[in-house]
């Protein structure tokens, strides 16, 4: 669904004064009701050298950036101010943040770029044919709602590790935000009544979603006193406690007799560290994500493609029939590879760098003509039909004033996951599974994904669209940019960079700009949404091309933070509720 217009979330650049930032210390301490003061990490090391003139970010919710610039307030780096966004954001976006989901993170740290895996893995008791009856039918609504469609969650294991890793407060300080919020409650805007109404009706009778969700209705300031709990308990010991403590136990219990997972799966999940990929585009060095991603490479291809197709583009205005018509070709050959090619590193052995290697796609450019007939192109064709239209999955991006940087985009995958609720702990849990093809040598309403790669095995882990990514510029990080919207980030994150790039918009035109969408399957359909609604002499001179043209609800929610100079420009979608702010 979409998210409604609301408001000020345009960008609101908000300066802290140094007198600020104390005062903002001191309410965190009060409000946070924990020990959260300004750290003495930093007293350990020389202080490090100021690299950018603020920090900030750019978040799906007001008080994910409210927490973030607490965290720069106390003395927080890049990856505490992400990990405490990842933890209020389980509180404040049930919808979309999360204890029982997963991800991935992209990280630049003191020079360095790494990427953090923590992908949701298939039960040790997941089979291929999980989802399908004895003659080979699909079961209905299995790996969707309920306590069978739910994989292994990776998010504690991703936010410990990072912050472990990487991070300079205390790890009860970065939890310090989320458990006030779910402590002392925060008050429901109408979008997310919306957006629960409209889960629940497809929960209803079959998960226990309503007696911990009933109450989120517009104007209720909502209390979770069994997730502050939780987040009292992860706070207390560590992350590792919600896979081998009390919450484990919870978990265990919730799925016993009704789904897979065991504690022995969550003793055994482990988020990854992983190579990012990297590629050299406009100048710049785009960091971004790897499989289980098809984002990565499908952003990489779509970019060198673009390049590649220089003299083509030419001239053409963008958004005008005959250049959606080039990119629609672009993205043919990219969701053909994806479909064909990509899947869980761990599992099969991926072709990254042929995939995102010049030459091949200089080849793959070449077969691009201005003049083809739309679904005539040589390209092997999906397994998929429908494209889904889920919304609930959340990204934000966050830089330090040191010249840190994360991008991070996790997700219970669909409307508040799979609707089960951890009893007693106070969470929901994921219906990642569902980014398997669940039915094995047949279409997968995902439309990109491969058969043989990603079938349902233990311990996999399911194909995924989700690409944060940052961009540098003689090493030093020039862009953050991240969104949700299933196959659409790619697609989103690509033309939100062109129109940076190649059409030199502003950060905020550059996202508020129309987005369109295509892939390989439905062929020949292009997807708009009610941001900015195709025209009608668009849409004729498209299907006077051969295409169908397609409206749907949604078309992401980018959160970018743009380094000009040494001076960010955070921005928020203007299509979601998120904020933007600088830090000083
Ligand atoms: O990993 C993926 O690609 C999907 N589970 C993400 C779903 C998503 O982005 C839905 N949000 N719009």
């Amino acid at each position: 669904m979409s998210l409604p217009t609301c408001g000020a979330r345009r960008a609101s650049f908000i300066s802290l004064s140094l007198a600020r930032i104390a005062m903002a210390s001191t309410l965190f301490v009060a409000f946070a009701g924990s020990v959260v003061t300004p750290t003495s990490a930093w007293a350990k090391t020389p202080a490090p050298k100021a690299v950018f003139d603020a920090s900030a970010v750019a978040a799906p919710d007001r008080y994910s950036a409210d927490t973030a610039q607490q965290i720069f307030a106390a003395g927080g780096n890049a990856v505490d101010a992400a990990v405490a966004i990842a933890f209020t954001l389980a509180v404040t976006r049930p919808d979309a943040g999360n204890l029982g989901g997963g991800g991935f993170m992209t990280v630049f740290m003191d020079g360095k770029p790494y990427f953090l895996d923590y992908r949701e893995s298939a039960p040790q008791q997941a089979t291929r044919d999980m989802y399908v009856d004895d003659k080979g039918n699909l079961l209905p609504g299995m790996s969707v709602v309920g306590h069978r469609a739910v994989g292994v969650p990776g998010t504690v294991d991703g936010m410990w590790q990072a912050q472990q890793r990487f991070g300079k407060l205390k790890w009860k300080q970065v939890l310090a935000p989320a458990i006030h919020y779910a402590t002392d409650g925060f008050p429901i805007e109408s979008w997310l009544q919306q957006r629960r109404d409209a889960a629940a009706k497809n929960f209803a009778g079959k998960t226990n979603f309503d007696a911990y969700f009933s109450n989120l209705k517009t104007g209720v300031t909502f209390r979770q006193p069994e997730l502050a709990q939780t987040l009292s308990r992860i706070a207390s010991e560590g992350g590792r406690e919600f896979y081998e403590g009390r919450t484990a136990d919870l978990i265990a219990q919730e799925m016993y007799g009704h789904g897979l997972v065991t504690k022995q799966d969550l003793i055994q999940y482990k988020a990854v560290w992983r190579q990012p990929l990297s590629a050299d585009w406009n100048g710049y060095q785009v960091i971004t994500a790897p499989p289980p991603s098809s984002g990565g490479v499908g952003l990489i291809q779509m970019l060198k493609m673009r390049a590649d197709l220089k003299q083509a583009f030419d001239g053409l205005e963008l958004n005008s029939a005959p250049y959606i018509h080039l990119i629609a070709q672009i993205e043919d050959r990219v969701f053909a590879d994806r479909q064909q090619y990509i899947g869980d590193p761990d599992s099969y052995r991926i072709p990254v760098d042929k995939l995102t290697s010049d030459a091949y796609l200089a080849q793959r450019a070449d077969e691009v003509k201005p003049d083809e007939v739309p679904g005539a192109a040589p390209v092997k064709p999906g397994l998929g039909d429908a494209l889904p239209e889920k919304a609930q999955t959340t990204h934000f991006s966050v830089v330090d004033k040191w010249g840190n940087a994360v991008s991070n985009t996790y997700t219970l995958n669909g409307d508040f996951g799979s609707g089960v609720v951890v009893d007693s702990a106070g969470f929901l849990l994921n219906d990642a599974m569902d980014d398997f093809v669940t039915k094995p040598g047949s279409d997968k309403a995902a439309g990109a994904n491969s058969d043989d790669l990603n079938t349902v095995a233990a311990g996999r882990r399911p194909l995924s669209s989700m690409t944060p990514t940052l961009m540098l510029k003689d090493n030093k990080v020039a862009l953050v940019i991240g969104t949700p919207g299933g196959s659409r980030i790619l697609t989103s994150i690509f033309q939100v960079m062109t129109n940076l790039y190649d059409f030199n918009m502003s950060p905020a035109d550059a996202v508020a700009a129309m987005r369109f969408h295509h892939q390989l399957l439905p062929q020949k359909t292009i997807y708009f949404e009610p941001y900015h609604p195709v025209t009608a002499e668009l849409a004729d001179q498209l299907k006077a091309k051969g295409y169908t043209v397609e409206a749907q609800s949604f078309n992401g929610d980018v959160q970018m933070i743009r380094i000009d100079g040494t001076t960010p420009q955070p921005i928020s979608d203007p299509r979601g509720v998120g904020v933007a702010r600088v830090v000083r």
